[in-house]
């Protein structure tokens, strides 16, 4: 089937893989070459005769933007997150929406494994100290705690928590859960279900593995904090705002968590002059637990073929539920 006479359009320079694919199969609309973002005026006016929409960066997908998109077949967004994209928007459009699941799933936990070890053993601080000479002055340096034999309560036990849960148990970690439903096969993975308030009391590191939604946002809160234990340790790598941010800063100001490690945050990316970066006991990395080579181009992949089952009428591999 001939797909020349399609129109895809990219907001942003996507996967050398994805666009060689997309470019020799479509009329493909790209800023490969240039820095940044399509500017929103000349998105939209490229909208309005496009056919899919290869959506990465965030970008926010609403009633405007959808507005501009009369013909679009798909919107094929590039990550597993979709909080930038309003669902009843697209759907009251009947545009159907795709993400990239299971792809990410090992670089995503891989990282929160990375960050959990952070929490316990400082090794961004450790490198700082080395790198500025201070090693050889024999000052003293934070101590670290063990992982084996301590509770790791996981929030979201999808695809990703599940995973973290292998790695935590790899270094000895007791594993809990809390997700919406507890699952059938917790015997077998070695696994507790807890409800969250119990999580929070029983956990000395606590990952976050949730999607962001209304039940999620701000779970993280200040009556969240006060029902952990003292000098309990905090991984996000959901979404920033499943977090409250000050509340966040209060608890690690005052010890109540010993430490947190986060590669999101609300609001992101984190201005230079926020309070949080002032605190010792965090350590944030910038959105990029997805970020391996393989992964990115997988994700970039997935996406691109989801936009091409759509333009063949073939049903979409990764469709999300917008109703
Ligand atoms: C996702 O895919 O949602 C990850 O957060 C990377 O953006």
């Amino acid at each position: 089937m001939d797909l020349k006479n399609f129109k895809v359009v990219a907001n942003q320079k996507i996967r050398d893989c994805a666009f060689a694919k997309l470019n020799a199969e479509v009329n493909f609309v790209n800023w490969q070459d240039k820095k940044g973002r399509m500017p929103k005026e000349q998105l939209y006016a490229e909208l309005e005769t496009a056919d899919a929409f290869f959506s990465s960066g965030n970008v926010k997908i609403d009633e405007e933007l959808l507005s501009h998109c009369p013909r679009v077949k798909v919107i094929a967004q590039a990550s597993v997150g979709y909080d930038n994209i309003d669902l009843a928007a697209c759907s009251s459009h009947n545009i159907p929406v795709t993400n990239t699941p299971g792809v990410l799933v090992d670089a995503v936990a891989d990282h929160t494994m990375a960050l959990i070890l952070e929490c316990a053993r400082n090794i961004a601080g450790a490198d700082l100290h080395v790198k500025s000479g201070t090693w050889g002055q024999r000052k003293p340096f934070r101590m670290g705690v063990d992982l084996a034999g301590k509770t790791l309560g996981i929030v979201g036990f999808g695809d990703i928590g599940s995973e973290v849960a292998l790695r935590a148990q790899a270094s000895k970690m007791n594993v809990i859960y809390h997700n919406r439903h507890q699952r059938s096969d917790d015997a077998e993975r070695k696994v507790r279900y807890v409800s969250f308030d119990e999580l929070l009391k029983e956990s000395d590191f606590i990952a976050i593995c949730v999607t962001l939604n209304p039940s999620t946002r701000g779970l993280f809160n200040q009556e969240a904090f006060a029902k952990m234990k003292q000098g309990a340790r905090l991984v996000n790598i959901s979404r920033g705002p499943v977090i409250d941010s000050e509340a966040l800063y209060d608890a690690l100001a005052s010890g109540k968590l010993a430490w947190a490690a986060a590669d999101v945050f609300d609001p992101e990316p984190i201005p230079g002059d926020h309070k949080i970066l002032t605190l010792p006991n965090i350590t944030l990395t910038p959105h990029m637990a997805s970020s391996t080579k393989e992964t990115r181009d997988a994700m970039a992949m997935l996406t691109v073929d989801n936009i091409l089952a759509a333009l063949k009428g073939e049903n979409l591999l990764t469709e999300v539920k917008t109703r």
